[in-house]
């Protein structure tokens, strides 16, 4: 039996800059059959064409940028501190070399229509695909963070709609 009950947005309490800035959170994207994940540290929540929405950014080099690619559905899942040596890990290796799930022994579970999450979160969104787009060197107009942050590898920021949260 799931432990998980589904809220509505503005039911979560957390404050967004500690949640993903400091917290971290994993995106898990793909199919029962066939999914990775990977930590992620920057985006935000917010409204966007009067919806609920995530930003998330990815580099296309990411393994799970293929999955991101492929499907329009996929997770952002929020952890208690316990389970920082996992973000960790998904983190700094990627899918295309090891089995994240046997190497942090998360549990994956799967929506309705499939879409992967972990059991051991605390917080689950569910999105779905609504925008995404590269970020460009022209468009960034704090020329530092080109030269602090790229090689050429800009982000590709994706607009999500938060369609269910899942919480404990
Ligand atoms: C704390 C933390 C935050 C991260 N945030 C992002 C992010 O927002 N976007 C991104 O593209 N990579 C981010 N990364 C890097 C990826 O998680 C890392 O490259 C990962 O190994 C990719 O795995 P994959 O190749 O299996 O997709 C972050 C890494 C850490 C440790």
């Amino acid at each position: 039996m799931s432990l998980f009950k589904t809220v509505t947005p503005k039911e979560i309490s957390d404050n967004p800059f500690k949640l993903i800035g400091d917290d971290w959170a994993l995106v898990t994207c793909g199919t029962p059959e066939k999914f990775n994940t990977m930590t992620v540290s920057w985006g935000g929540v917010g409204i966007m064409w009067g919806k609920p929405v995530v930003h998330t950014f990815i580099r296309p080099q990411r393994y799970t940028f293929e999955f991101t690619e492929k499907n329009e559905y996929f997770s952002m899942c929020f952890f208690d501190e316990a389970h920082r040596d996992a973000l960790k890990l998904c983190g700094s290796k990627s899918g295309r070399d090891c089995d994240k799930v046997k190497e942090t022994g998360l549990t994956p579970a799967f929506t309705e229509n499939g879409v992967p999450y972990f059991e051991e979160a605390r917080l689950v969104l569910i999105c779905k695909k609504m925008y995404s787009q590269f970020l460009s060197e022209e468009s960034i107009t704090d020329s530092q963070s080109v030269d602090k942050w790229y090689n050429g590898d800009y982000h590709k920021m994706y607009i999500s709609e938060i369609v269910s949260v899942l919480t404990k």
